[in-house]
């Protein structure tokens, strides 16, 4: 199984960026906890980030025939895109929504998820974990061709 992970605006600067709510750890932290689960469950992984909204479009569109599976973590364009969503519509692969926040608890403009209307799961307010339960839901659901 191959699966795409895609992080939005900001993600880079996470211990740095309001390490209340995002944690301490580093983004390449982040890169490093998702590929040592995927490397574990025998899953291939990419992993992007970009804190542009056409390039996470441009990255979506790409991965259609070239991944089982997509977890994404849109970041501030969560709340604002619906070409993240349409993309995400167009290429229909299984997606899966994370955020290391809770952001139902969180203000109201972050309680609406565009990108999530397209994924069949969201994970949000687990930090890194969210990530390992994306892999394994995608895997439980979508892993048939392992
Ligand atoms: C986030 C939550 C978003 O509301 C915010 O804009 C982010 C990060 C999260 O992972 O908790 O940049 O997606």
């Amino acid at each position: 199984m191959k699966l795409l992970f895609l992080n939005g605006p900001n993600l880079n600067m996470l211990s740095i960026r309001e390490p209340d709510i995002y944690g301490r750890q580093t983004y390449s932290d982040l890169e490093n906890f998702i590929r040592a689960e995927c490397a574990k469950r025998g899953v291939e992984c990419e992993i992007y980030q970009s804190n542009h909204e056409g390039v996470l479009v441009d990255m979506i569109q790409a991965a259609y025939g070239a991944v089982d599976g997509i977890v994404i973590n849109p970041a501030a364009y969560t709340h604002t895109s619906v070409a993240i969503l349409d993309a995400l519509k167009a290429v229909a692969l299984p997606a899966v929504e994370v955020h290391l926040s809770d952001v139902s608890a969180r203000e109201a403009f972050r309680h609406i998820s565009y990108a999530g209307m397209a994924c069949e799961k969201t994970y949000a307010g687990f930090g890194f974990d969210g990530y390992r339960m994306a892999i394994e839901y995608l895997m439980e659901h979508h892993g048939g061709q392992l």
